[in-house]
């Protein structure tokens, strides 16, 4: 079964690759002869997956899954949330991301935080959503050199540092990311 992941991150794609059972040959956007730039304007995660992975499954006609992620701060009441990957504006800067949460949170003593992962799939005609939870702290300052985005800030539930700490082996196997994509697998290997 042919299945694309609506995704330019190659590295996501590759981490995929590799928990998938042989009878599912993941495409990637490029495979298809997808090069558009699919706009994400839902003001939810759940609603980014859906335009993206609708957007594939009607304009080629495949199967397709699509993911979008944010960082959830409690007292933020959810910021930056869906917005996380232009939180402190165009163009798009891990760094100035980062500054800018801390800032927001500098005399907040509740620094609660998850990141959530939601993973829509389009599979023969329906629709399944698959979402997967990490919590943890937004930390007061930077650790670590490893992994992208918050990861330096964001420290999870029972572990002693942040992400950007961990082996990418390590994070997988408690993320946002890594757990979504865990029931996605679960789901299409029991089909
Ligand atoms: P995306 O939907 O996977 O592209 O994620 C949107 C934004 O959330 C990214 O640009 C990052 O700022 C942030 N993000 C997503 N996943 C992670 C992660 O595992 N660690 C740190 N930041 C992340």
């Amino acid at each position: 079964m042919q299945l694309v992941f609506a995704t330019n991150n190659l590295n996501k794609l590759e981490e995929v690759k590799k928990l998938l059972p042989d009878f599912i040959e993941l495409l990637s956007l490029k495979d298809i002869g997808c090069f558009e730039d699919i706009e994400e304007t839902a003001n939810t995660l759940e609603g980014n997956a859906k335009i993206k992975a609708n957007y594939v499954t009607n304009t080629y006609g495949y199967n397709c899954f699509a993911d979008d992620t944010g960082l959830e701060v409690a007292s933020l009441d959810g910021a930056p949330g869906v917005y996380s990957a232009r939180y402190a504006g165009e163009p798009a800067n891990a760094e100035n991301n980062m500054q800018k949460l801390l800032l927001a949170l500098e005399n907040n003593k509740d620094r609660k935080a998850q990141f959530r992962t939601s993973i829509c799939l389009n599979l023969d005609n329906k629709q399944f959503l698959f979402d997967g939870i990490c919590k943890g702290t937004i930390l007061k300052d930077k650790q670590g050199e490893k992994g992208f985005g918050y990861d330096p800030i964001f420290q999870p539930e029972g572990h002693p540092g942040s992400f950007a700490t961990m082996k990418l082996s390590e994070k997988n196997l408690i993320s946002h990311r890594g757990l979504a994509i865990q029931k996605l697998i679960s789901f299409l290997t029991s089909e």
